[in-house]
């Protein structure tokens, strides 16, 4: 009796020690995931770490439906140090500015030696986007750029084939729209709200005209261009291909009404096709996707996007977030995340991966678009230039600016923060 008493006792305690090392030895990992890019889709894939790595539990934030909320939210987090996200996703316009802050920590330790080798692995725009002077400052979690979705039961029933210029398209959509007498039906959407994908807005046909914004670190303002990329979309209103208040629509917008059937061509970030093929979608298998449009004479042009993972310099675990990092930012999970949710691969073998070219047939004809997208202006008051920019495409989609007016304002603005 007494003997069964002490060994229960004993059991007990052993128990109690056996918890509570499991529990310290317990890491929680608390990473942030913008809510449009499928947190349901990178849960499966953390599932597998916390499969491969007991000791480590992952927890899923997510918030913001644009890249501007996002940014807005986490910069709360980090300008009060708080130490309750170890991991975060960043938009590819942010890592160096996180670095800068010194809100991220770099990767060098953890990689080792060989850093510029590890980095080689990426698709070079990425490997450049997460190395500010020699340090790796956050690893990328997939690649991004904007395509031309279209409807293809729409275009064969009239016989047109995907538009290569933005004049194409506008014939094709008024055809479309007259033969289909639907009220509901939109030409063209695109993102005229002043968020952060307004600034490609504005770039895509400035760029596809030849032009650059930034040289050298100097901006290169091509005024009539900029007139003609603004007075471009604004046309599309004015012709009645985008719906009157395009001004009010972000990317997840366009989206949601392109999925809903209501959209003949949309201008979107490759996120986009996996919810389009889901079961909840009015247009599965009717979509087509090609690269964007030129302008007349011009070249297509598309914008580099993506998304990186970064560490939190105020995390209580920054060594096993980092390690997770490099699982996040793997071939493995980013096969699965292109096979499962359609986002683009930062590997360009990926792209043509059997398992991916199955399940995201387009992805193959998707890497020379990545490689050649241009990316955003590199500087460090990229925040202003893109608020300027946003902002004014915004203004003169709601009929507050003229184009010309647009243009003007864009360069004086741009001028004082560009010198
Ligand atoms: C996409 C891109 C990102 C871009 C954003 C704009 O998520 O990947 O780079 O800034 O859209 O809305």
């Amino acid at each position: 009796m007494k003997l069964n008493r002490s060994l229960t006792l004993l059991l007990a305690g052993a128990a109690m020690t056996l918890t509570a090392s499991a529990a310290s030895a317990q890491t929680n990992l608390r990473v942030f995931v913008s809510s449009q890019h499928r947190p349901d889709v990178w849960r499966k894939a953390f599932d597998m770490y916390e499969a491969k790595n007991p000791s480590v539990k992952v927890t899923i934030e997510t918030g913001g439906n644009t890249s501007e909320a996002q940014a807005q939210y986490l910069n709360t987090i980090m300008t009060a140090k708080d130490a309750s996200l170890d991991v975060m996703i960043l938009d590819v316009i942010r890592p160096a500015q996180y670095a800068a802050a010194g809100w991220t920590v770099a990767f060098n330790d953890v990689i080792g030696k060989d850093a510029d080798t590890y980095m080689k692995r990426y698709l070079p725009a990425y490997a450049e986007a997460n190395t500010v002077d020699g340090k790796i400052v956050a690893l990328p979690a997939f690649a991004d750029a904007m395509f031309l979705y279209y409807r293809k039961d729409l275009l064969e029933k009239y016989g047109i084939e995907a538009p290569k210029t933005w004049d194409e398209l506008t014939a094709a959509a008024k055809k479309v729209m007259e033969g289909e007498k639907d009220p509901n039906l939109q030409g063209l959407s695109f993102q005229g709200k002043a968020i952060e994908g307004a600034v490609c807005t504005f770039l895509l046909p400035y760029w596809s005209m030849g032009k650059q914004l930034v040289s050298n670190g100097k901006l290169n303002f091509d005024r009539e261009a900029a007139v003609k990329s603004l007075a471009m979309w604004k046309g599309f209103v004015d012709q009645g291909v985008a719906k009157k208040n395009i001004s009010e629509v972000a990317t997840d917008d366009t989206r949601k009404e392109f999925q809903a059937g209501n959209v003949l061509f949309a201008v979107n970030w490759s996120y986009a096709w996996g919810q389009f093929q889901g079961a909840d979608s009015a247009v599965k298998d009717k979509v087509g996707v090609v690269k964007l449009p030129a302008v007349k004479g011009g070249e297509p042009a598309s914008c580099l996007g993506g998304w990186e993972w970064g560490v939190s310099a105020y995390s209580n675990n920054k060594t096993e977030a980092q390690k997770f990092v490099q699982f996040a930012s793997s071939p493995e999970v980013s096969e699965f995340m292109a096979i499962n949710a359609a986002l683009l691969p930062q590997f360009g073998e990926v792209y043509t991966d059997a398992d991916v070219t199955k399940a995201v047939p387009w992805f193959a004809s998707a890497r020379p678009v990545v490689e050649t997208a241009k990316t955003r202006p590199v500087t460090p008051r990229y925040n202003e230039v893109s608020d300027i920019i946003r902002t004014t495409v915004n203004a003169v989609l709601a009929g507050t600016s003229t184009p010309e007016q647009g243009a003007e304002q864009m360069e004086g603005r741009l001028r004082r923060v560009l010198r």
